[in-house]
């Protein structure tokens, strides 16, 4: 008998998988292992449904995909968590949190379409997030695989983008943006955010090539992070900005996009270097607190901006 099952995502049928029936004690089965690894690499996004084992399970998951780092963000903080790998993700109204109006709607804990780390040279390989508390209303994280996103690019536009490279750079305030949709106002700015500025990792910004192919399979990845883009590499001008505006927008299509509606017992593993996600946010007055681990890795292919001296 398989030690689990998968089927696929509801309303997602281009990448992603759910899976069910997997139990803890068979994590440590070298079987088991290679069959998830190989399932995080084809589909880059696993959910796990009714996963018992908290966050004990949650880091012995995440050790198949790679060693669990501490979030680069939260080195030199003094926030703690239940275990050293795991990395809070929490808006919670008697506390410090993002709060953001958008579509004329005020949300807590929203977040842009982004990979993780665009905006240093180093990508993590992915995470696994799982809930603590979930909130009444609203939670939902959105996905979006840029695998897929390659495959529906017209060809006009392959032929334009293949090659180029994207500058990022950390830009705490959504409200400006360059790329793809902005909050109508920032209501609150948290401390994480406000003081990320001053971290020594964003001072300089990082580079990322607009396209490459995924390592194992050579499938091409649309690799372009809407937060943190300030342009292409010697095209910041008005025609490299309509290039890349015209990019981000294919990518931001509703049919590439997955968002998950969380559950009790779900966890959620998805492949950083193929997929965008986003945070939908909370009606600021409701909780939501959840629990990621981080897959330490590096795809090799960025790079620190530099700066020709004067
Ligand atoms: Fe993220």
């Amino acid at each position: 008998m398989a030690a689990f099952d998968t089927e696929p995502l509801d309303e997602q049928r281009r990448y992603g998988a759910i899976v069910t029936g997997l139990s803890p004690g068979s994590i440590d089965d070298p079987q088991v292992r290679k069959a998830l690894l190989t399932l995080w690499m084809e589909k880059g996004l696993v959910v796990f449904r009714d996963i018992a084992g908290g966050i004990d399970t949650q880091v012995r998951l995440s050790e198949i995909f790679g060693e669990p780092e501490v979030h680069p963000m939260m080195e030199g903080t003094d926030i703690k968590t239940e275990h050293r790998a795991l990395a809070p993700i929490e808006f919670d109204p008697e506390k410090d949190g993002n709060i953001y109006e958008i579509g004329g709607k005020v949300l807590g804990g929203y977040l842009p379409w982004h990979f993780d780390g665009a905006y240093v040279e180093r990508i993590n390989h992915g995470g696994i997030l799982r809930p603590d508390i979930l909130p009444g209303r609203g939670g939902e994280t959105g996905f979006l695989d840029q695998i897929a996103a390659w495959d529906l690019l017209p060809e006009q536009l392959r032929e334009r983008i293949d090659g180029l490279s994207v500058v990022y750079s950390y830009q705490p305030d959504f409200t400006r943006a360059k790329f793809g949709s902005q909050p109508d106002r920032l209501v609150k700015m948290s401390e994480l955010f406000r003081t990320g500025s001053a971290h020594p990792s964003v001072q300089v910004r990082a580079i990322h090539p607009a396209v490459y192919e995924q390592p194992g399979t050579g499938r091409k990845v649309l690799h372009v992070s809407p937060w943190f883009a300030d342009g292409i590499e010697g095209m910041e001008n008005e025609a490299g900005d309509a290039l890349l505006g015209e990019i981000i927008e294919h990518v931001l299509k509703p049919e590439l996009m997955y968002f998950h509606q969380w559950q009790a017992g779900d966890m959620v593993l998805w492949d950083n270097w193929r997929m965008l996600h986003c945070a939908c946010g909370v009606p600021p007055e409701e909780t939501r607190i959840m629990r990621r681990t981080t897959i330490v890795g590096d795809y090799g292919l960025g790079r620190r901006e530099v700066i020709a001296a004067a």
